[in-house]
């Protein structure tokens, strides 16, 4: 066996398919270094990372995800396709819609576009892809989920999030990862093949956005408008006031206010 293969041998603790390794740490700064770090090892398409506790997790857009207690879910998977999946940056808004899926499809439980999981307003998980470039195509999806009540409350984060034991729904880690992990990897490999399009419809029935006034900042200036759901390429659709339609391929927007 060459280096590779004894750094991988020496991290897993399981797998949860063949070929599929998990490394299961107690604590760790942020299961997507560990992830990149592992797949420079050569970790295998399908491996997982699973924290207990992640003290410095990445959210996207440069911000931090909080890690509220112990009980909650931290991974990141690698996923490798030997093609270029089109419009990969959808892959993000699918896999929100996987974990949606894999917690048994609630009709509370809904999709906020790009791809964070609210449930009745409130966010309780979020999906940050990592693409490491190159060939084959390789991403890290990382995924939190607030699955645990946090023992200090939600500080800042109050009003905005809420975890699942919260809204009455009980999860460990472990049972959703089991659930999720086929959804997710089967859904790589249509998406690597036909892109985001095969969702489309399925995706819009769970967005929480759909018909609700938005506003968003895109070059220093606040739009608003209606959102009408996700296009074949996973991007919002917007109806502004003029009568206009707008794309929004990336960033972030706020339910309410707004003219555009
Ligand atoms: C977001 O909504 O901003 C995305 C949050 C993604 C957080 C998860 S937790 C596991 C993985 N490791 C990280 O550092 N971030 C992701």
């Amino acid at each position: 066996m060459n280096d590779r293969g004894k750094v991988a041998e020496a991290v897993v603790d399981s797998v949860w398919a063949p070929g599929r390794p998990v490394w299961h740490l107690e604590l760790a700064q942020s299961t997507q270094d560990c992830m990149r770090s592992w797949v420079h090892a050569g970790a295998p398409s399908g491996a997982v990372v699973l924290v207990d506790r992640q003290t410095a997790g990445r959210g996207r857009q440069g911000r931090k995800w909080v890690d509220p207690g112990p009980g909650n879910l931290f991974v990141s998977l690698v996923l490798r396709s030997p093609g270029r999946p089109k419009g990969l940056p959808s892959f993000s808004p699918l896999v929100a819609w996987t974990l949606r899926e894999a917690l048994g499809r609630p009709a509370a439980c809904g999709l906020k576009w790009p791809n964070d999981l609210w449930w009745e307003g409130r966010k309780f998980g979020g999906v940050l892809l990592e693409s490491l470039g190159g060939e084959p195509t390789q991403v890290i999806v990382g995924v939190g989920l607030n699955l645990r009540r946090p023992p200090r409350g939600w500080g800042e984060l109050e009003g905005q999030a809420t975890s699942l034991e919260e809204q009455s729904q009980e999860w460990t880690p472990t049972e959703v990862l089991r659930r999720w992990l086929p959804v997710v990897e089967e859904a790589w490999s249509t998406f690597s093949t036909d892109g985001f399009a095969p969702w489309r419809e399925r995706w819009n029935r769970a967005c929480v956005l759909r018909g609700r006034r938005i506003r968003w900042v895109e070059n220093e200036r606040e739009w608003g408008g209606i959102a009408q759901g996700v296009d074949d390429e996973g991007s919002l659709q917007v109806l502004l006031e003029d009568g206009r339609s707008k794309s929004i391929h990336a960033g972030e927007v706020h339910l309410g206010g707004g003219t555009g």
